[in-house]
């Protein structure tokens, strides 16, 4: 595991999109697996900039988010879907054909399956970008029993609903179930680039050094063959 540690969130988001515009460069049709949240706010700016400076090119890229709250349209402000265009896709040259999130709003079963076919027809993702939660979830797999391995239906911990509520309005608004793709789906990618800002360090350690347990899903990590990890220690 290569382990950056960064000393804000402007190092974090410039080093993370050093990664990703590398990527692009060197394989310009590249599956790029996205995340959503605070932590790759920044990133994504970079690579807009990157992008209008011409120095990357989206052109040819395709990408497959790692997950979306359930019953939530892609016109809703705090969809994933949303959140993607309005953060990345719709200010760099990408074709939005080429631009994967579940859908939240079919049947959770048929729609999991479905985006699990999709991604694994695409040959999962060459890069997988991820952000962890306080509790170590990657994607939405939460702390449990055993490992996920395909894209799933979940019901959100307590402690997920909390953190995410300060995106809404109030917290009955937070959506209790998301669909994500399974931990199997994501260590399918070639290579998985985690980024954490500001007081995520005890997680990312307790992940990166601790046991490969599922009560702490971020720590399968240590069992794939290309991960970067950068946070601010
Ligand atoms: C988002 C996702 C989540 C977030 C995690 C951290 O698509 O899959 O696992 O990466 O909840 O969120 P932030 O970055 O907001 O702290």
């Amino acid at each position: 595991m290569n382990i950056i540690k960064v000393k804000n969130y402007e190092d974090l988001s410039r080093v993370a999109a050093d990664i990703i515009a590398e990527q692009i460069k060197t394989k310009p049709d590249s599956v790029l697996g996205l995340a959503t949240g605070s932590s790759p706010i920044g990133t994504y700016e970079n690579l807009v900039a990157d992008c209008k400076a011409g120095e990357i090119s989206f052109k040819d890229v395709k990408t497959v988010n790692l997950d979306e709250y359930s019953g939530l349209s892609g016109d809703n402000v705090n969809s994933y879907r949303y959140f993607m265009n309005y953060n990345l896709f719709d200010k760099v040259d990408i074709d939005k054909n080429n631009t994967h999130v579940p859908n939240g709003t079919g049947d959770s079963v048929e729609e999991s399956k479905a985006y699990e076919n999709l991604v694994a027809s695409m040959g999962y993702a060459d890069l997988q970008l991820l952000g962890i939660g306080n509790n170590g979830h990657i994607g939405f797999n939460e702390p449990c029993d055993d490992f996920p391995a395909a894209t799933h239906s979940v019901d959100l911990t307590e402690s997920t609903i909390q953190a995410n509520s300060r995106l809404f309005d109030s917290i009955d608004e937070v959506p209790r179930k998301a669909i994500t793709m399974g931990i199997g789906t994501i260590m399918k990618a070639k290579k998985i680039l985690l980024i954490a800002g500001e007081g995520k360090a005890d997680i990312v350690e307790k992940s990166v050094y601790g046991k490969v347990i599922p009560q702490v899903p971020a720590s399968v990590l240590q069992l794939h063959p290309d991960v970067t990890v950068v946070y601010i220690p």
